[in-house]
């Protein structure tokens, strides 16, 4: 490289044609390595996100429908979120075992057994209260701060919800509450159950932060008082980002995720370069929603800057894409020029 010079060498020569470009391209963005995140209904009928254009909550048979699309376009997988017929504080409706999304998984499976099944294994879904966890009976102490979320008596709720979803067929839980020791407990729940072949993708490294809105208004989950930072992880950290990473590998994770994307694209780098493990990132609602927004205004173009910024995921080491843009892209992807 210190030899190379102009004007013996004109790096432009590689980038004349789409064709020379794709020849020299460093990264590959593919379908397979794209998960698509599902809201589901046991409602009859869809209903519009309205931060979230183009999203709906889905009933059971649509998401079947849409399953059956994203295997064809080739998607890699589907990651399920259950909205429940009604919430409590306890979060009960999170591990019926009829519940949403064994109904769902269980349709999936049958009809399109080929696309991994992935569940989102939490409780703000089914709390009244929102929060990802159990609340603790230490008071507050002041207005302001988060809540106290008991973190060992959440495990349990979080391995019966775990177990429910292995049990209806999931190819593999996504434990999302940033409880500490969840993975520990799913992986020891799971084993003990016969279940001990069904891998577990952990939200390792996820960040409390302000792109999480448009979700929350999706399966309507913001937390009814306080809010996430008690668990989930503060925005200026990365060393802290690789603790988290390192327990979950300890306890038996499989894929590692960092979430949101976009602005921890650092923290996906560092993860990869350190722990070398099969590594996800979620790109979240909020990112979804600032990309329709400005598509909307016509300010950028929307298929050029989502494929822009999945790519920038991978080449920061990224092995999978959570994104709510998965079916787009795919379809993008094999329409390309
Ligand atoms: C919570 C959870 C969140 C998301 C998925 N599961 C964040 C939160 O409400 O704190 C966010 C996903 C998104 O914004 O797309 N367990
Ligand atoms: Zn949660």
């Amino acid at each position: 490289m210190t030899q190379a010079r102009f004007p013996e060498h004109r790096l432009r020569r590689l980038r004349r044609t789409p064709a020379l470009r794709r020849l020299v391209a460093e990264t590959q963005l593919a379908p397979a390595s794209l998960i698509a995140p599902v809201f589901v209904t046991l409602k009859k009928k869809q209903e519009p996100v309205p931060s979230m254009p183009g999203i709906h909550r889905l009933p059971i048979a649509q998401t079947v429908a849409e399953a059956k699309q994203l295997a064809k376009l080739g998607v890699g997988g589907i990651l399920l979120f259950g909205i429940p017929a009604a919430k409590n504080p306890e979060g009960t409706g999170a591990y019926a075992a009829n519940g949403v999304i064994p109904q769902a998984v269980k349709a999936i499976k049958k009809a399109v057994p080929e696309l991994v099944v992935i569940t989102d294994v939490c409780l703000c879904e089914y709390t009244s209260h929102g929060h990802c966890g159990l609340l603790g009976t230490v008071p507050r102490r002041s207005r302001g701060l988060s809540p106290w979320i008991d973190n060992d008596a959440t495990l349990e709720i979080l391995n019966q919800i775990a177990l429910s979803h292995a049990r209806a067929g999931a190819d593999c839980v996504a434990p999302s509450a940033m409880m500490d020791g969840q993975v520990g407990a799913i992986r020891g729940t799971l084993d003990e159950n016969g279940c001990e072949q069904v891998p577990i993708m952990s939200y390792s490294a996820k960040y409390a932060s302000s792109l999480y809105g448009p979700f929350r208004e999706a399966v309507d989950s913001a937390p009814q008082f306080g809010d996430r930072r008690g668990y989930q992880m503060d925005p200026p950290n990365v060393e802290e980002a690789l603790r988290e990473v390192a327990l979950d590998i300890q306890e038996g994770t499989d894929i590692v995720m960092v979430k949101p994307a976009l602005a921890y694209l650092d923290v996906v780098r560092a993860v990869k370069e350190k722990f070398k493990w099969p590594t996800a990132c979620y790109q979240v609602s909020g990112e979804y929603a600032l990309i329709k927004a400005a598509s909307a205004k016509k300010w950028v173009d929307e298929k050029r800057l989502v494929m822009e910024m999945a790519v920038a995921c991978r080449r920061a080491g990224a092995d999978l894409i959570i994104t709510y843009y998965a079916h787009a892209l795919a379809q993008w992807l094999s329409e390309r020029e």
